[in-house]
């Protein structure tokens, strides 16, 4: 079995991740459940960059120790990266004691190698970016990247010889053109290596902060040394030589474009002093722009990767920075188009497609569907292209072209439901067999397109798999499990829309209670096209709308599992910081809840108490702006209008129930 070793970098705590920083560790993700899908043995490891100055000033800032704070870093780090699902195999902090041994025993063969001599730096250094900086560099005396003057220092320091792996870094680069991609990278760092290395300070003098160095306690080692270290220490680097042997060389570190120097110039020089292997491949990718600046909490150009979890759950968020951004190109988030591609894409096209399977699978075969004697259609030759293109994009890590492969498959099978008709099939008997192949092969192709999303979007896909009848264990599948196949009988879930559409102001439908991750109770207040209402979800799929074909409306079954109560408006209040959005106590009869509603724009709060209104009872609790909201009141939300709270002519007692 191949091995695969992959690294991103890893963060400074200073701040909480943002969407830009959490874009790196996602497309690190899809590559390295990608290898998982194609049979490597994959370690995956990320961290914490612990020992910025950065990271020191905030701790004294928050009057907390400096190592209980990275604690504190690392326990929300991990939180986002959960939510976001992203496999690591390990996650190294730069202040654990493996670290540090691994720092100190390369510092000393670099210095055993006669590369570390003692000298003085005078010059300017960027405490944002933690590093020294030329005049050249500056514009207008400030740091190009974060717009800050950079401080003069002038301090004792250790150098390190990085002009005396010049040649072997350029002989590196010729000898090996897949070092570093994409090509726009690799030109950029050649045009640096021809213009010349000087040596390079690698200790910090006066600062408590750091691992220090071997031979001098006095200094620390320079953090974006101690930071690169953690690649090898990781792997167990001067404490564990058997992991060493087995994951050294990496065969991929994942990084953003600004840090290419660092990657690929003194990494592999200090590499090289230490006599040991280069990685394989060194990957800079681009940086995600908000309102055409980097995205970066420092200059308030953030977004918080869990409000975009919250407003449709992990994998869209996944699928849109995957799918709409070139990876190693720049790319822009915005709400809107976050929430257009959610509808094109989820609810319009791979959840109208599941969604539409089941149902005809239920109405015509009773969820059974097996080959039949005829030929598959001409879906098997598309997802065979699909998988063999996917296979070649994912190993060029053309992320983006990969997951349009899988959306090829996703459109086709639409297609071929809307030519070959199968509620006409359906009608006559003399085609009971070709209707049989046409809904199998659609489910066929819709495993085959979940199996090559299980890297992007692994909760949904899997979802998906088991929908259209996939017994086998979604970790157990490979990439040859995406052949199609034409045997077995699939037994197909009945299950609640996958992705309903969200539109603004769209009315209230009874396939809009699905609220399994509470997703579309979420609201963006900075979204120019919210929901009219938190409590009001978003339109339905098209299966609800009055001309959608019978197959996928609902049963009377499916509408008495929503528990509408009438209840009655104890307290009601604006929620802070939110235009629309307003925090009900609310008396159920046997109960009082809280529930957040985005009637703001219709009610004022104190025209609310004392009101009689509707809910639905027995939906997941779900968090918005921080508040729990235990349901959701029901309100009409007319197109380009406000919503309106459902109510009766009559008083009827709270705890009533509504059908
Ligand atoms: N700690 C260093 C890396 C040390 S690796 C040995 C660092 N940390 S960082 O927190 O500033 O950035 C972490 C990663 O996120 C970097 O690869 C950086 O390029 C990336 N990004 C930071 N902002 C980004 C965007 N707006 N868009 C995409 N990637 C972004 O640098």
């Amino acid at each position: 079995m191949s091995r695969f070793y992959l690294t991103t970098a890893i963060d400074y705590v200073n701040s909480r991740p943002h969407l830009g920083t959490a874009y790196e560790k996602i497309a690190a993700d899809v590559i390295a459940r990608y290898k998982r899908l194609a049979g490597a043995d994959v370690h995956f490891v990320m961290g914490n960059d612990e020992h910025s100055q950065n990271v020191f000033r905030k701790a004294r800032e928050v009057g907390e120790d400096p190592l209980a704070y990275c604690d504190r870093m690392a326990a929300e780090f991990l939180e986002v990266w959960k939510r976001l699902d992203i496999s690591f195999d390990d996650f190294i902090r730069t202040t654990e004691p493996r670290h540090k041994a691994g720092v100190q025993a390369l510092v000393r063969r670099m210095t055993a190698a006669g590369d570390i001599f003692e000298g003085h730096y005078e010059g300017w250094y960027c405490v944002s970016c933690e590093a020294f900086k030329q005049e050249k560099d500056l514009v207008e005396g400030l740091c190009p990247i974060h717009r800050t003057k950079p401080d003069w220092i002038r301090e004792k320091n250790y150098f390190f010889r990085l002009s005396k792996y010049q040649d072997a870094l350029r002989a590196h680069f010729s000898a090996h053109p897949e070092f570093l991609v994409p090509d726009i990278r690799r030109n950029e760092i050649l045009r640096l290596i021809e213009s010349g290395l000087d040596d390079i300070s690698v200790s910090r003098a006066g600062q408590a902060w750091g691992i220090p160095m071997p031979e001098d306690p006095q200094s620390v080692i320079y953090v974006w040394v101690d930071a690169l270290i953690n690649y090898l220490s990781a792997v167990g680097y001067g404490t564990d030589e058997v992991l060493r042997e087995r994951w050294w060389p990496a065969d991929l570190h994942v990084i953003g474009k600004d840090i290419t120097r660092f990657h690929a110039v003194i990494w592999p020089a200090m590499l090289m002093s230490a006599g040991l292997p280069l990685p394989k491949q060194i990957f800079g990718h681009g940086w995600v722009h908000f309102k055409g600046e980097k995205m970066s909490k420092s200059l308030g150009t953030a977004i918080e990767p869990l409000d975009a979890v919250q407003r449709f759950g992990p994998d869209p968020l996944r699928l849109y920075l995957i799918k709409e951004i070139a990876f190693g190109g720049d790319g822009d988030f915005t709400w809107d188009r976050f929430e257009d591609r959610y509808n094109v894409d989820l609810a319009n096209n791979l959840g109208n497609l599941v969604n539409r399977i089941a149902a005809m699978a239920h109405k015509y075969r009773g969820g059974r569907l097996a080959p039949t004697t005829e030929a598959p259609g001409r879906l098997a030759d598309v997802a065979g292209r699909a998988v063999d293109e996917y296979r070649r994009d994912m190993d060029a890590f053309a992320l983006e072209r990969a997951a349009a492969a899988a959306f090829r498959i996703v459109d086709a099978a639409n297609e071929y439901i809307a030519s070959t008709e199968p509620w006409a099939l359906a009608r006559d008997g003399s085609k009971a067999d070709h209707l049989g192949q046409v809904l199998f092969d659609v489910a066929e192709a819709v495993r085959v397109a979940a199996i090559l999303l299980l890297p992007i979007m692994p909760g949904s896909a899997g979802e998906i798999l088991r929908r259209v009848g996939e017994t086998r264990k979604v970790a157990a599948l490979r990439l040859p499990d995406a052949t199609w196949r034409h045997d077995g009988e699939r037994v197909m879930a009945k299950a609640d829309a996958l992705w309903p559409r969200v539109e603004a102001q769209a009315a209230p439908t009874s396939n809009d209670t699905d609220t399994r991750d509470g997703r579309r109770q979420s609201v963006d207040e900075t979204s120019k096209t919210p929901p009219a209402s938190a409590a009001v979800p978003p339109a339905s799929t098209p299966a609800a709308s009055p001309s959608a074909p019978a197959a996928e409306r609902i049963t009377i079954d499916d509408f008495m599992k929503v528990d509408l109560r009438v209840v009655k408006v104890l307290a009601a209040e604006k929620v802070p910081n939110s235009r629309k959005l307003i925090k009900l106590s609310i008396d159920a009869g046997t109960e009082q809840r809280t529930l957040v509603a985005g009637i703001a724009e219709s009610y004022e709060p104190e025209a609310l108490v004392g009101r009689t209104v509707v809910m639905v009872f027995n939906l997941k609790p779900a968090k918005l702006m921080g508040i729990e909201s235990d349901g959701m009141v029901l309100a009409a939300s007319p197109d380009g209008g406000k919503p309106t709270l459902v109510g009766f002519e009559q008083d009827v007692p709270p705890g009533t129930r509504v059908r």
